[in-house]
């Protein structure tokens, strides 16, 4: 299956088999050959208006998403948590190898020039407000919103916007509506 932008991929429902997005290099990360296309002209419209977007991680291998679950769960409990906490509280944060949008190379990490990880406290950034005005217009979508973890099993994930095509992600935004409540999923 290729360039299907409403792919739905979430807790539970997994990549499906067999889907071999076509994947370019853009920005030091990898994304489907669309996505990257409008992620480009994304960025250079932003710069035009005087904001740096950087792009922090696109397409992951199953492999590379078990890394990341494995070493939160791991940081977790070396802080202090059991194992059972530790594994509850990743699950909200990070999907399962399998599971994850960036396993479809159709989501993209974005922060500041000067980030060099993920945190909630982007939403008060320029690059944010910037973002959550004109994303939709390059087909990109926030995909995890505040206060919409029942729907979605994700916490506020202000930086993970995933590539949907600028026809629905303008709709999805207007309706201000997750992927899964605008496919009927829930
Ligand atoms: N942080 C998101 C949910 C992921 O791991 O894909
Ligand atoms: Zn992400």
């Amino acid at each position: 299956m290729q360039n299907n932008y409403l792919l739905l991929v979430g807790k539970g429902r997994p990549v499906p088999t067999g889907l071999e997005p076509m994947l370019v290099d853009v920005f030091g990360i990898e994304l489907e050959r669309g996505a990257a296309y409008m992620l480009e002209r994304m960025f250079e419209k932003a710069r035009a208006d005087g904001v740096e977007l950087k792009a922090l991680s696109g397409y992951r291998t199953k492999e590379y998403q078990k890394e990341i679950f494995d070493r939160s769960v791991r940081q977790r409990t070396e802080q202090g948590l059991s194992y059972e906490q530790a594994y509850e509280i990743t699950s909200k944060n990070v999907a399962m190898p399998g599971e994850s949008e960036h396993n479809t190379g159709l989501a993209v990490d974005i922060v500041t020039p000067q980030d060099f990880d993920v945190y909630e406290e982007f939403e008060n950034t320029e690059q944010f407000r910037w973002l959550s005005a004109n994303a939709s217009d390059y087909g990109f979508i926030l995909r995890y919103p505040k206060g919409k973890t029942d729907i979605t099993g994700y916490v506020y994930e202000p930086w993970h916007y995933r590539y949907v095509g600028p026809y629905d992600a303008r709709r999805i935004d207007n309706l201000d509506v997750t992927l899964e409540e605008y496919l009927g999923a829930v």
